[in-house]
């Protein structure tokens, strides 16, 4: 549950502002810091998840890598406490300067996505006098069951170097002289709900994968596994940690203990969504002929992933709840933002408690993909970062 007892200091607050429950973030860094121990495997965020500073100091401090995709994020990760040879770079399309920003900082691991990309590092690191560490992404056609638009490991998506330009790879990593290779990464998608089975099938398939790149003469040191563990949008308060466990359970199926290669995983929604919450006000309560419109004050700017994914984020009426007890008769709403756009859509139908204009609302899980993804659209105001140990 959102900590209710927040509510009267909420009251007071201008809306929208994202709140983030430190205590349950501090809990969730905790469990995956044990776990990767058990398991050993090394966890790298994903900053694109949320980049907050406090949150990125957070995970540093507890050995955490960070996986990033520009070089502002690896600058980023480096300022908060991140060790540079724990900090990696993916993304399909790398510019010079981002490669040249990033082997000054000295990163660990460019994720490289394609052949162009290799002569591009090994040019770059050429004229510098440095060899670029290199792990190549590859693309191993598992379909992780998820949204099309999150669905990363498919042939058709543009990410990862393909099975049917393995030779070339190979050929090209031999020919490059100031490229030092690391190993593999594979990242399949985003919000995987069928843990066992796709990690379980992603494990296999990188068992094979790495067989064949180490018949082909080369010592395969790193495993990645990249991220896409899924998190409970509908019950937030039902599974408030994801299923870290179950996870690298499933990516240890294929990789037993102490076979001599370095497991790793990059997470970014599993750590930080459930931690966040909009918390947002009802501007107006409007009757519609055939529904009613719940209208509040943040819109799709602030959290686009409904508009963009039609994704699901449940909505909570907080003032009902505590001002007016269990009393209050439930309605369907239509729970709709303020920007001019058809799609700025919380929710259609949603069973609320009865609502009126002033009242506060949460929408939850909101934590990964929301403030790094909202933009000024409608020149509206960025929503601010407010944490639970600060109000
Ligand atoms: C290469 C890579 N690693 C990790 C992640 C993080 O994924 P998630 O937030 O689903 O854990 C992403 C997300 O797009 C990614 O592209």
């Amino acid at each position: 549950m959102l900590d209710i007892h927040n509510f009267d200091k909420f009251a007071e607050m201008e809306t929208p502002f994202y709140f983030y429950d430190i205590g349950l973030f501090e809990r969730t860094a905790d469990k995956l810091a044990a776990l990767s121990v058990t398991y050993d495997i090394g966890v790298h965020y994903a900053i694109k998840a949320n980049s907050e500073e406090r949150l990125l100091r957070m995970l540093s401090e507890r050995g955490f890598g960070a996986d990033c995709v520009s070089a502002n994020e690896a600058v980023q990760a480096s300022k908060c406490g991140f060790a540079p040879a724990s900090i990696m770079l993916a993304g399909v399309g790398k510019t010079d300067k981002e490669i040249r920003t990033s082997l000054e900082v000295g990163i660990g691991c460019f994720n490289v996505e394609s052949i162009p990309e290799m002569d591009a590092i090994d040019g770059i690191a050429g004229g510098m006098g440095v060899k670029a560490p290199v792990a190549l992404r590859i693309n191993p056609n598992i379909d992780p069951h998820t949204h099309k638009y999150i669905t990363t490991g498919l042939e058709e998506n543009k990410f990862g170097i393909s099975r049917f330009e393995f030779d070339a790879a190979l050929e090209k990593l031999r020919s490059c002289r100031n490229l030092e290779f690391k190993g593999l990464l594979f990242h399949i998608g985003s919000q995987i709900t069928d843990v066992e089975n796709v990690f379980g099938l992603e494990s296999r398939c990188g068992r094979e994968l790495v067989s064949w790149f180490e018949e082909h003469g080369l010592k395969v040191e790193n495993v990645d596994f990249g991220g896409g563990l899924g998190v409970d949008y509908e019950d937030p308060d039902g599974s408030p940690v994801a299923d870290f466990e179950t996870w690298m359970k499933a990516l240890r199926s294929c990789f037993p203990v102490g076979e001599g290669y370095k497991l790793h995983i990059e997470p970014g929604r599993a750590i930080v969504a459930q931690c966040g919450s909009l918390i947002t006000r009802v501007v107006y309560v409007k009757k519609g002929r055939t529904k009613n419109f719940v209208i509040v004050d943040a819109g799709m700017n602030d959290l686009i992933r409904p508009a963009l994914y039609g994704a699901y984020h449940k909505v909570e009426n907080l003032s009902a709840s505590y001002l007016r007890g269990d009393d209050t008769k439930d309605c369907a709403y239509d729970v709709v933002g303020p920007i001019c756009e058809s799609s700025d859509v919380w929710g259609e139908g949603r069973i609320l408690r009865q609502t009126c204009r002033g009242d506060l609302m949460a929408i939850r899980t909101a934590g990964a993909y929301g403030r790094t993804m909202a933009s000024r659209y409608n020149m509206r105001d960025l929503a601010p970062a407010v944490y639970s140990d600060e109000i």
